[in-house]
């Protein structure tokens, strides 16, 4: 690291440390460039590079002819992990309790900070409700002519294809598959390129529903170090990938779940090329790519592959309802094999479900409405974010989510998040506790908050509560 790269490190560590500790408040504006090169004895360049890592953090914004403001939700930041991979890959034995936490979730009543589902406030349903009625009055020709091997509706699939247009390189319409969601999605993409007993690499925390494809598949994790802001480290799945065999690569580049990170757009490519010289299929999974926080959706790692060797998953279950059940594949050169998994388990999906997000998407509303969510997302997370900087103990550390609507949240070590989780399903409050997103029984000092439902005082009481238990749990340790 040079000189000068270390001075606008220290200075963005330096500002992070105000706000974190509150000397420079939410709202308040930052000492000027041209003041804090002059008080630091810094160039005017350095200064602005520490201000830039500051807004990219999510720490500060930039408002023009005015100067740096620190914006709401940033606390004490997580530490980045060290690049180095794990000596061996792992078998994974998640599902028994991740089944059980989510029974437990689904019960009436409880504070829904648990499974990552926005809620009906926030998505269009009186829209849903009209194109279901229209298409369902001229579906017959739906209805009656479709087979469970016609996959597609060719105006979905166009739908689709239309909104890749402005990434580097758009999807191509004959790689597409239209799924019964997300997951159906990452699992396809994983039986057609695995066989049981065979290793694939996931981001460490991992998103625990893919640990439990892996795990009924009799696949091993090999846990890839994440950055908080950076996502997947190439650097460790370089080193990672060198010697050993690893049949794919799977993970979340935009605003991954739990942490909200998304991979540098030089890292994107760096990984495309990387795994596809090596032969080793990538499953992207860009489920949040359209929730982003800043001004431009990312791309995804897909828009840099020019071998066909990246798999991109999607569902509308964030954006437009889960309830829909619909998603799509865009398999590249695995088209074949994803196919015929589709074609051999569910079938086609629901021409009803397809022709009415494909009307919706077609009209405008789609990116109408995702304006709203992006808003609504943001304020929500944001707003928690705060609570839980108000009322959790001293020592906790959070995510700066870039997009989506999850929160990560580190206590202080040697606290449990398993008995904070038990504590406060008695006081009836839901969340993930961080050892689901281990395969190898880290972050039990972790837990995961969702924030799909619009901020009201039940929830910034629910997480005072939360932050009580949490204070008890950590001064008893
Ligand atoms: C990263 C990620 N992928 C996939 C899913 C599941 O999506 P779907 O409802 O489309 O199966 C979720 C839901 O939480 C998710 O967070």
């Amino acid at each position: 690291m040079d000189q000068q790269t270390l001075r606008y490190e220290q200075l963005a560590e330096e500002l992070a440390g105000l706000i974190a500790t509150r000397v420079l408040r939410v709202g308040e504006r930052l000492p000027s460039v041209r003041r804090l090169a002059q008080e630091k004895r810094l160039s005017i360049s350095t200064v602005v590079h520490a201000l830039r890592l500051l807004e990219e953090r999510g720490c500060v914004e930039a408002r023009p002819q005015s100067g740096y403001f620190v914006r709401p939700g940033c606390g004490v930041p997580l530490q980045a992990p060290r690049a180095t991979p794990p000596a061996r890959a792992v078998k994974v034995d998640v599902s028994s309790r991740m089944m059980e936490v989510l029974a437990l979730n689904h019960q009436a009543d409880l504070i829904p900070f648990g499974a990552a589902l926005p809620s009906a406030e926030v998505l269009p349903i009186a829209s849903l409700q009209r194109l279901y009625s229209q298409v369902g009055r001229r579906a017959d020709r739906l209805l009656a002519t479709a087979s469970h091997t016609s996959i597609n509706h060719p105006e979905l699939v166009r739908q689709f294809v239309r909104r890749s247009l402005a990434w580097g390189q758009p999807l191509a319409a004959d790689e597409l598959i239209v799924t019964n969601s997300c997951t159906e999605s990452l699992s396809l993409c994983l039986r057609a390129v695995t066989r049981m007993g065979d290793t694939v690499a996931v981001e460490s925390p991992a998103y625990p529903l893919m640990l439990q494809l892996l795990e009924n598949l009799g696949l091993k994790a090999l846990e890839i170090p994440t950055h908080p802001q950076h996502g997947m480290s190439v650097d460790a799945l370089d080193i990672a990938t060198r010697e050993r065999r690893v049949a794919a690569c799977l993970l979340v580049s935009n605003f991954s779940n739990p942490l909200g990170c998304v991979v540098p757009d030089h890292e994107k490519q760096r990984l495309a090329q990387m795994m596809a010289e090596r032969n080793i299929p990538v499953i992207e999974d860009d489920i949040f790519g359209d929730l982003n926080f800043g001004a431009h959706r990312p791309w995804p790692i897909k828009s840099f592959d020019t071998a066909g060797n990246v798999m991109l998953c999607a569902s509308v279950s964030k954006t437009i309802s889960p309830t829909l059940r619909l998603g799509y594949v865009a398999a590249g050169r695995y088209h074949a094999q994803v196919l015929a998994q589709k074609t051999l388990t569910a079938g086609a999906t629901n021409p009803i479900t397809q022709a009415v997000v494909a009307a919706f998407m077609e009209s405008g509303a789609y990116e109408r409405h995702l304006r709203g969510l992006r808003r609504a997302y943001e304020k929500q997370v944001l707003a928690m974010a705060e609570a839980v900087m108000r009322h959790f103990p001293p020592g906790t550390c959070l995510s700066q989510p870039q997009g989506g609507f999850v929160l990560w949240v580190e206590l202080p070590e040697p606290a449990n998040a398993n008995q904070l989780y038990e504590a406060a399903l008695a006081e009836g409050i839901a969340f993930f506790p961080g050892e689901l997103f281990s395969a190898s029984g880290r972050y039990r000092n972790c837990l995961r908050l969702s924030s799909g439902c619009p901020w009201s005082p039940v929830q910034e009481d629910a997480v005072r509560r939360l932050g009580t238990l949490a204070t008890r749990l950590v001064e008893a340790a």
